[in-house]
């Protein structure tokens, strides 16, 4: 059964409000969740004020800086600050983002800072993504050819089949869509005991664009397999096309097509 409010346990009281810089001239003030499992109890609001004039301008350089000068024991992840590694995936301002690329002079009130929504918090801003990735796992994402490979070069493709992949390859697996679809908050796994599992589970947008990145890679021999194994009114239909992955993606992506596109062929494949 869906839940519409969060449990007693899981509301964020108000934390700690940190001292303001000294001298600052152009504020912002950050709410940024926290919890630890060691300390058990429910989670909290820390309030963080940031100089502007002394930070870089991406809402990660603010993170970096608060845990740097303020408060190390602020957990968050992060690595390439570029929008390629997808690993400062939360929710920001009351969506999905990636950290590095969120400016922060976007947000003009003070910048609220939670986890990615619906999946288990390990401690401050990290959730646990082991249940989304034995679901990625599960799609077989690598090539399954049925030809070895050519001697003496690589696997070729026409330009026509290598543009067939762009809009796909470009997902760098943050997983802001996933967290951001009310489809897998309901029917998403939420251990990853559930996601080893997997029927009765809904594989989501991220995992589901990686699944159409390898049906429309003409190298690839292995496409009634992957048909078969997402026709299943759980993995695949779940999806009620309500788009809000396509408008989260922070690398401009559409799931929501390629999530069409799966359906279209597994109708086609069964006429
Ligand atoms: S279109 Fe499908 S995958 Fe995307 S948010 Fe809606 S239900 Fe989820
Ligand atoms: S489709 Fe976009 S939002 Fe989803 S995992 Fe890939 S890059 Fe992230
Ligand atoms: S730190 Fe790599 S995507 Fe943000």
């Amino acid at each position: 059964m869906p839940v519409f409010k969060l449990p007693p346990n899981s509301k964020p009281r108000q934390g700690k409000t940190w001292p303001e810089p000294a001298g600052a001239k152009r504020m912002k003030r950050f709410q940024i969740y926290r919890w630890n499992p060691e300390e058990g109890g429910n989670p909290r609001l820390d309030a963080f004020t940031v100089d502007l004039d002394d930070c870089a301008p991406m809402v990660l350089d603010a993170l970096i800086k608060i845990k740097n000068e303020v408060d190390t024991t602020l957990v968050f992840r992060r690595s390439c600050r570029e929008g390629v590694c997808g690993s400062c995936a939360m929710c920001i301002d009351g969506e999905n983002h990636l950290a590095c690329l969120t400016p922060i002079d976007q947000i003009r009130r003070d910048v609220r800072i939670y986890p990615l929504p619906h999946m288990a918090v390990i401690k401050d801003l990290v959730v646990d993504l082991e249940p989304v990735f034995a679901q990625y796992h599960s799609i077989k994402p690598w090539l399954q050819a049925k030809e070895p490979a050519p001697a003496k070069s690589e696997r070729l493709q026409s330009i026509e089949d290598r543009t067939k992949l762009d809009g796909y390859w470009e997902c760098i697996l943050c997983f802001c869509c996933t967290g951001a679809c009310p489809s897998w908050w309901w029917r998403g796994p939420a251990s990853i005991a559930e996601a080893m599992r997997n029927f009765e589970r809904y594989l989501g947008p991220a995992v589901l664009l990686q699944a159409w990145r390898w049906l429309a890679d003409s190298r690839d021999g292995a496409r009634a397999e992957r048909l078969d194994y997402l026709r299943d009114s759980f993995r695949l239909y779940r999806c009620h096309t309500i788009m809000n992955c396509t408008r989260t993606c922070p690398k401009g992506l559409n799931p929501g097509r390629a999530i069409g596109r799966i359906k279209q062929a597994v109708m086609e494949d069964k006429l």
